[in-house]
């Protein structure tokens, strides 16, 4: 589906300037400015993670992003600790136009804090009543989470969210948690989405800086591999099971005081992932993953989308008049 028109052309491709309707979901760990530049390359919108970019390299690293692409593309900010308003702050000088932010403090007015940068600002919320205190505060785009993504989790599940949000809210809603083929795309669609986040099915390509041995666990994972915990950040996210997250889950389970779990936080899972330690670092990935067969590059993943996404819509034969009046 090529152009600025056809049932997969939705308002986020208008507001954003992207020609397709999908968004790279930001991965601490997982992207850094190559990745995301060819994410944006390829015609969807890429995301840049900042947790885990020290502080003083950041302007940098969005530097980077730029020389190698002039597409549009995004930062993510994640609303916790104390640097998170100094990120803000470089983020906004170095004149990006889009950010996404992920689970962070409820108290802190994180939209509107964006929204006096003159920022796009994306949040991604798990709930009708989340989504509709950030578009209250000003987001331009609600990202509507379920719990079957990767990473940070809610409690409900993607297919009752989305219709729920996208009859709450009057702004565009873009679904998240779950998405990897074009029939997820367009069933996302069909729920009123304008377009899907992904994340996990991006984990398992050929930019991505998740390490081979992560790759590997991802690709030999069923839909039955995940479990969430929230004893790696302290709040609840979705990680594929070995060793560690095990551990985690049946200390949780069994009642075990926070205190001897919070010292097995400190054990420096970050650094484990980077290093390709499969069974001690925090691989957060989502059910989606049994559905991710083969590591390819992004351009091919993103085509791969769109093309079933378009064979559907052309088997189908008038949902593509359909969904216009639905997003
Ligand atoms: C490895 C990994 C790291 C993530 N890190 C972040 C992050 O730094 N900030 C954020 O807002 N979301 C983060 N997420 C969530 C994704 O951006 C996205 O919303 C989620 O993966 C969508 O669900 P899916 O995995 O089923 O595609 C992460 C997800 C994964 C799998």
């Amino acid at each position: 589906m090529e152009g600025n028109s056809g049932p997969l052309y939705t308002p986020l491709c208008q507001i954003l300037g992207i020609k397709y309707p999908i968004i790279q979901g930001a991965m601490g760990m997982v992207t850094d400015a190559r990745f995301v530049a060819a994410v944006s390359n390829a015609g969807a919108l890429g995301v840049l993670a900042s947790v885990n970019v020290p502080l003083n390299q950041l302007k940098d690293e969005i530097a980077r992003v730029r020389d190698l692409t002039d597409k549009p593309f995004a930062v993510n900010l994640v609303p916790l600790g104390a640097t998170f308003r100094q990120r803000a702050e470089i983020v906004a000088q170095s004149g990006v136009k889009i950010v996404t932010t992920g689970r962070g403090d409820p108290r802190q007015p994180v939209v509107s804090l964006l929204k006096s940068f003159e920022v796009k600002v994306l949040p991604v919320v798990p709930t009708v009543r989340h989504a509709k205190r950030l578009e209250e505060e000003g987001a331009d785009i609600i990202i509507a989470s379920g719990m079957e993504g990767g990473g940070h989790v809610g409690k409900i599940c993607t297919l009752p969210l989305i219709p729920q949000i996208v009859d709450a809210v009057k702004v565009p809603v873009v679904a998240a948690g779950g998405f990897g083929d074009g029939r997820g795309l367009l069933a996302a669609l069909v729920l009123g989405a304008c377009g899907i986040q992904m994340g996990t099915r991006f984990i398992a390509t050929e930019e991505s800086t998740a390490h081979p041995r992560f790759k590997q666990l991802l690709i030999a994972a069923t839909e039955e591999d995940t479990l969430v915990t929230s004893r790696f950040t302290g709040k609840t996210v979705r990680v594929l099971k070995n060793r560690l997250a095990e551990y985690f889950y049946r200390l949780e389970t069994e009642g075990e005081k926070a205190v001897e779990l919070e010292e097995l936080s400190q054990r420096g899972w970050w650094k484990k992932v980077q290093e390709g330690n499969i069974d001690e670092g925090m691989l957060a990935a989502g059910q989606i993953a049994g559905l991710i067969k083969e590591i390819e590059p992004v351009e091919n993943l993103i085509q791969c989308v769109i093309k079933e996404a378009t064979a559907i819509c052309a088997h189908l034969g008038n949902i593509g008049g359909i969904l216009p009046q639905r997003h």
